[in-house]
């Protein structure tokens, strides 16, 4: 079973669906799937890194990580020979957002999706405002593993930086 996503970065809703994935299927893979239209604030290869330090130590550490260069992810199951995909839902949003993509992998190749219902206590926790609320001086030190915090913290600091040097300049 592949768990598809951006993971940029991993937080604890995701970690939450790839431990129940471990506990559904024998061989689950996080695919870092790099989207060229979107401009992340890590590189594939530090999100699958930060998946690695995330987890470890976890119910999921069985998972495998890999990052998905290009391509349809259909391609890639039948390249790895997986039939199914897991997406955690926090909403009906999510719903809507993801049944059109799980139909389609469907009609492309028979990839079959199952869909978790996210845990209540994370429905609010994705990625973006992980980074809106970081990126402000907002606390996510509980929405982000601990790994991926230090990490968080530095880049956007690191981004901020170099923001103020060119508009300074
Ligand atoms: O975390 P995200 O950004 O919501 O994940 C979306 C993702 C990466 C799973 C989706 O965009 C995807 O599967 N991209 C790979 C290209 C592809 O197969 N596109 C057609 C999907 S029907």
């Amino acid at each position: 079973m592949v768990c598809p996503g951006s993971f940029d970065p991993v937080t604890v809703g995701h970690l939450d669906v790839v431990e129940r994935a471990v506990s559904l299927a024998d061989r689950v893979v996080v695919a870092v799937v790099h989207n060229p239209a979107k401009a992340g604030l890590f590189a594939p290869q530090e999100r699958a890194e930060l998946v690695g330090l995330a987890l470890a130590g976890t119910r999921a550490a069985a998972a495998q990580v890999d990052v998905v260069g290009g391509g349809l992810l259909v391609d890639y199951c039948r390249r790895i020979g997986a039939t199914a995909v897991v997406k955690g839902l926090r909403s009906g949003t999510d719903l809507a957002y993801e049944l059109p993509m799980a139909l389609m992998n469907r009609h492309l190749s028979g990839l079959e999706t199952v869909f978790l219902p996210g845990a209540p206590q994370h429905a609010h926790v994705s990625s973006s405002l992980v980074k809106e609320v970081a990126r402000h001086g907002g606390d996510v030190s509980d929405l982000v593993p601990p790994a991926v915090h230090g990490r968080l913290l530095a880049r956007l600091s690191g981004r901020e930086t170099e923001d103020r040097q060119h508009r300074d300049a």
